[in-house]
């Protein structure tokens, strides 16, 4: 096998060396299929034990009941960006959305086009370095919208916010699966499986049945009607049959690896070991975000002497750390640790890091 890399990219991302060796292992025969996952149809018995396993994998990792469904779905998580108030912002009402930069900016850019939306905080005026406190919520709002962790910036809501009755919709895209949260306080998650659950071409939304009863009713658009999905078990067309089989292969590695509980205690050692390394680099290397939005997924940071920057991405490569330049439109540097990036890539990278600055002193 070619030596693998340590994958460091915000998505597509790494995915578990396990879950990839399944999928080769059963490439040319599923089962005794005699046939790839890809050429099985979508509607045999074979593909509707894996898209029923998998569903019923997120709901109990999620420790969700069946209140919720399950969708997998085509269209990237952008997809929701515009599905949501389409569904959920009658006329006459109000959307909250929190504004804390990128992703939830064109979330907000989108909702916009649907209806009327409040933007209740924004964390703008630091360049959205950190997530807005203290909310106040309009307790007739629609829905409230917010980005659980912010890829490009590296920010992360540490807990949910409080928001009584009012129906919470989060993008997940990047943190989903990664911690243990109390899910049952959302009416609508969803995620691009592309960062921490599988591959791009398909995204999750974990859905209440109940928000239903607050639908627009008009004639929707059948595809772009939850209610369609929902009722045909996110069969109603053709799905994306590959990514969510791989999708079903990582629940089974969450599974095993102890659940959410776990992977967060593994996680949170991760951003530990890098972050502590950036703060003890005595200014050589600089944490972008506040510390206490900080993202255990997605870690910021530039050097000081940004002269150098471009170098340690290069010399990075050629150790087999890939991935660490920052998003075109902020630069710096990031690391993407997902759950799928080893304990041991985060060693790797901080031992080239400690020897990039010794070397560059
Ligand atoms: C937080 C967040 N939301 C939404 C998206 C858009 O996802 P997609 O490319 O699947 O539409 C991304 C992509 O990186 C993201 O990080």
């Amino acid at each position: 096998m070619t030596k693998r890399i340590y994958n460091f990219n915000a998505g597509p991302a790494a995915l578990p060396l396990e879950v990839l060796k399944e999928a080769q292992k059963e490439l040319l025969s599923y089962k005794k299929t005699g046939m790839s996952v890809m050429e099985l149809s979508h509607r045999s018995k074979d593909y509707d034990e894996i898209i029923k396993t998998a569903q019923k994998n997120v709901l109990e990792i999620l420790g969700l009941s069946d209140d919720y469904k399950v969708l997998f779905l085509g269209g990237g998580a952008s997809m929701q960006f515009a599905m949501i108030p389409y569904n959920f912002l009658k006329e006459g009402t109000v959307a909250d959305y929190v504004d804390t930069g990128a992703w939830s900016t064109k979330a907000i850019k989108e909702a916009k086009k649907a209806g009327n939306i409040h933007v209740v905080a924004s964390s703008e005026d630091k360049e959205f370095t950190y997530i807005p406190k203290d909310i106040k919520f309009d307790e007739n709002a629609a829905y409230i919208h917010f980005t659980s962790n912010n890829t490009i910036r590296g920010t992360q809501w540490q807990t949910i916010p409080e928001v009584g009755n009012i129906p919470l919709i989060c993008d997940m895209s990047s943190d989903f699966m990664s911690r243990k949260l109390d899910f049952s306080k959302f009416s609508l998650i969803y995620a691009g499986a592309q960062k921490n659950v599988g591959p791009a071409g398909a995204y999750i939304v974990v859905i209440k049945k109940d928000i239903l009863e607050r639908q627009k009713k008009v004639n929707l658009f059948t595809m772009l009607n939850y209610e369609t999905h929902i009722k045909k078990d996110s069969m109603f067309n053709t799905p994306p049959t590959f990514p969510i089989y791989i999708i079903g292969l990582v629940m089974k590695w969450i599974k095993n690896a102890g659940g959410l509980e776990a992977i967060e205690k593994e996680n949170e050692k991760k951003a530990g070991l890098l972050y502590d390394f950036i703060d003890n680099s005595d200014g050589f290397y600089i944490g972008t975000t506040e510390k206490e939005s900080r993202s255990k997924m997605n870690v910021t940071f530039i050097l000081k002497n940004r002269d150098l920057e471009a170098k340690a991405i290069e010399e990075a490569k050629t150790k087999g750390l890939i991935g660490i330049k920052g998003h075109r439109s902020v630069g710096g540097l990031r690391a993407s640790i997902y759950n799928a990036v080893p304990y041991r890539g985060i060693e790797a990278l901080v031992d080239f890091l400690a020897k990039f600055k010794k070397n560059n002193s």
